[in-house]
Parts: C-alpha cells; sequence; structure tokens
C-alpha cells in the first residue's frame, strides 16, 4: 500500500513509525514531512494547507489511504477533498472537525447536550464583554474563537488582566478574525488529562490516557508553549474516572456530533480537567495530539493502519485496539529561547542507537547535514515497565542526542510519579 501523511512534526513522525510496522505497507509519503523523517518517508514539499496539491499530488502516486494529521487542513476540507476524488483518508470532515475549529461550536454543542464543561459566555461586541467582565468571577478564562495557532487561550488572574485580553483579541485582533468572538469562561481547577480517542461516529474506544506538560520551564514555570513533555499513562485517570467520562462525556459527545448531521470520524482528543466536581472538557481537538501522540503510540499493541482504516469504514467495534500495560516518557527538546524567539540552522546528532526512539519535529537537511528548523526541535521517549524507569530511560536518550542551543525541562514526569505514590 502507497501512504501519504499530511503534517511535519513529531507527532506525524511518531504516526509513519508506527504505520511502517504494518507489513503491507510499501511507500509513506510525508506532505511536507521534515528533514528528521527522511528515512522513515518520502517528503514531498507541500504544505500541510495546501490541499489542492496534496490532493492532485495523492492522484498523480495512487495513493491507496491517507492519514490527515493537523488541524488547519482538516478544518479546511482535506479529508472531504480527497474523498471527493476517490481517496479514503483518516480524519473528520470539516463539518466534523468544526469541534476543534470553533469554541463557541464546541461550548454551544456541550450546553445543549448536557456534556459537562467551564460555564461560560459568548461575545461579538467588546463593550458588551467589557461589560460582563466587571461583575465575573476571577481569575476567569478568555478564548479566541478559532485556532489561533493554539495561543488562543489567556488565564487572567485579576479583571485588568481580562479586560487586556478581550482588548488584545477584540480591538487589536492579535489573533485575526479569531477574535470576532471570545468565549469567556469559568476557570476550573484540577488535575489536566488527555485522552485521545478512535471513533467511527458509532462506537468510541479511548486510547491510553497522558499527561501533557505545556509550560517552557521547569515546575510548570514560564510561557505556555506547544508541549514540553509527556507521559502516559497518566495516573490521575483511574479506571472509575475512565467510565464516568466514557457515560458523560465521549459517548454523550459522539451522539451529540451524529445528531447534529456532523458525525465524526478519526481521532477525537478529549482535554479534560478532573474538578472537584467530575471531570469536565476543557478543550476537543479532532486530531491525534502533540506530544501527546509519541507516548500513547508506543504503547499501541496493535496495528494502528487497521485501526485506522477500520474507523474510515466504519467497522471499529470489529477491531483490536489494545495498549501495553507498560508505560512511556517523551521529553521534548527544543531550540533556546522558544517559544518566543530562537537560532535555528544547528547541527543536529541523533545516534543510530536512538533513532528509533526520537520524533523529530523541527529539522531539515542542509548541505547534507541534519539542522535545526523549529522551536520544539524533536522528542526523545522511551518505554518501561515502570513510569520512574520510563522518565530515567528517556533522559537517558536526550544525553545522547546534541545540537547547540539544546533546551529541556528537567523535570517531565515528576508531578505524575508523585501522585503515583
Ligand atoms: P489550549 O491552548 O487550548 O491547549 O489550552 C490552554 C490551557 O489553558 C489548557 O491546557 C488549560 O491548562 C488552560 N485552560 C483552558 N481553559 C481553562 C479553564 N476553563 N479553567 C482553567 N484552565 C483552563
Ligand atoms: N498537546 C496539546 C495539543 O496537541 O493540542
Amino acid at each position: 500500500m502507497k501512504i501519504l501523511v499530511v503534517g511535519g512534526g513529531g507527532r506525524e513522525h511518531a504516526i509513519i513509525k508506527k504505520i511502517k510496522e504494518n507489513k503491507n505497507v510499501e511507500k509513506i509519503y510525508a506532505l511536507p514531512g521534515n528533514g528528521g523523517m527522511a528515512e522513515d518517508a518520502e517528503c514531498v514539499d507541500i504544505g500541510a494547507k495546501d490541499i489542492d496539491k496534496i490532493v492532485e499530488f495523492a492522484k498523480a502516486n495512487s495513493i491507496d489511504y491517507a492519514i490527515v494529521a493537523p488541524d488547519d487542513p482538516l478544518v479546511l476540507g482535506c479529508v472531504d477533498a480527497l474523498e471527493a476524488v476517490g481517496i479514503p483518508a483518516f480524519g473528520p470532515k470539516a463539518n466534523a472537525a468544526i469541534i476543534e475549529g470553533s469554541k463557541v461550536f464546541s461550548k454551544d454543542l456541550m450546553k445543549k447536550y448536557g456534556i459537562p464543561t467551564a460555564g461560560y459566555e459568548v461575545f461579538d461586541d467588546m463593550n458588551k464583554a467589557l461589560e460582563y467582565l466587571e461583575t465575573a468571577p476571577i481569575p476567569t478564562v478568555i478564548k479566541a474563537d478559532g485556532l489561533a495557532l493554539g495561543k488562543g487561550v489567556i488565564i487572567a488572574l485579576t479583571r485588568d488582566e481580562a479586560r487586556q485580553a478581550v482588548k488584545s483579541m477584540m480591538e487589536d485582533k492579535v489573533f485575526g478574525a479569531s477574535g470576532d468572538h471570545v468565549v469567556i469562561e469559568e476557570f476550573l481547577e484540577g488535575p489536566e488529562v488527555s485522552v485521545l480517542s478512535f471513533t467511527d461516529g458509532k462506537i468510541v474506544v479511548p486510547m491510553i490516557s497522558s499527561m501533557d506538560h505545556k509550560r517552557a520551564g521547569d515546575n510548570d514555570t514560564g510561557l505556555n508553549t506547544g508541549g514540553m513533555g509527556t507521559v502516559a499513562p497518566n495516573p490521575y485517570y483511574t479506571n472509575a474516572i475512565a467510565a464516568e467520562c466514557m457515560e458523560k462525556i465521549f459517548l454523550p459527545t459522539i451522539e451529540a456530533m451524529n445528531k447534529e448531521g456532523r458525525t465524526f470520524k478519526g481521532c477525537l482528543y478529549f482535554g479534560l480537567m478532573l474538578t472537584k466536581n467530575g471531570p469536565k472538557v476543557i478543550e476537543y481537538n479532532c486530531r491525534f495530539g502533540d506530544p501527546e501522540t509519541q507516548v500513547v503510540l508506543p504503547l499501541l499493541e496493535s496495528d494502528l493502519l487497521e485501526i485506522m482504516m477500520a474507523v474510515t469504514e466504519e467497522r471499529l467495534s470489529e477491531t483490536e485496539v489494545r495498549f501495553s500495560d507498560k508505560n512511556a516518557c517523551c521529553v521534548i527538546m527544543a531550540s533556546d529561547g522558544y517559544p518566543v524567539k530562537y537560532d535555528k540552522g544547528l547541527e543536529l546528532t541523533i545516534p543510530d542507537e536512538v533513532k528509533d526512539k526520537v520524533y523529530v519535529a523541527g529539522a531539515k537537511i542542509a548541505d547534507g547535514k541534519l539542522v535545526t528548523n523549529g522551536g520544539r526541535v524533536l522528542g526523545c521517549t522511551a518505554v518501561a515497565p515502570t513510569l520512574k524507569e520510563a522518565i530515567e530511560d528517556a533522559y537517558k536518550i536526550v544525553d545522547k542526542v546534541h545540537f547547540d542551543n539544546e533546551y529541556y525541562r528537567h523535570d517531565i514526569g515528576q508531578r505524575a510519579l508523585k501522585a503515583t505514590v
């Protein structure tokens, strides 16, 4: 089979490494991929948002199955466009990807169907939003409606910060048109859990739970990032909580999307907060998480491609989805200065002995050498019987990988480790 993967980060590298295990796979193309995954897939210089070129390439190269990994092409209708020319693809259609593409849509969906989430109000008029803030409980959370590159969420600890956030989104348009509508929501507290799930619109099969580390600095300090590391499973996510989430969140969401005529097929990511009033949805993503995928897929014992094709063909209930009972830890190595300002083009060394445990996100080949080409450069993942060993082993891989301005957190998994004792 010839497979096409749309996207080019660490998540896509993890997906590619996993589907390579299927013996029917003869060729994998990554659009655009990155230089760090060139040994695992043929990288083609077509951007993940260039839907017309993606479809053209897929037709010209007789692609048997496509996997659309990032949010942008999903929201833009990449799966619809591929299916329109007869190429089956993993991922939701645009009318279902809206569950991530619009926060107003997802909040209204949860309200309509009684799915637990933070209380909220939606505003399209800045003055009304500011008026509401005069009496809103503080801290409060301000969210721009659209994708906003994952940065459109501001936790305001004071009333003044909240006013500034609303003005920057609605007046200064720092997130562009995403700021035309803002959601102001109740601040929730509790451990966060990421649950990625497979769904074919009929059933939902959660993957092993995980924990992201979003802040740039040790002990959860500094700016929010795309994620500095992950562990799986998440020790806060007990069997009892999993059962409650299935009943109150996962199945109701799938059913709600069906009732809205927006059947979701693909990977639906539930960002949950375990509050003292029970689990609540913080956000939905219409795709695999990054860097959650880099710990979840190494623990998947079943065949990923088989599962994905079963999702597309709506026969997920007949397919085995089995996870190992081991633990995984992924430490992200970034360029110093990320997420603000950082150098690129520094030579990157990944020794052969650790290559199968390294997922490259931001690298390219220049003059025959692998060099850094992004803020988050790569993730080092270890799998071990215990969380403690997985953490230790992940940092041993980190020690073997080198580039000049490398930066990483030293405490990935420590909070989870404390929760297990
Ligand atoms: P995002 O950028 O959408 O991935 O989310 C940003 C982060 O903001 C989440 O991971 C949470 O830690 C936090 N967050 C979002 N909504 C809330 C809320 N209602 N209460 C508390 N924290 C929140
Ligand atoms: N790790 C969070 C996300 O993928 O959105």
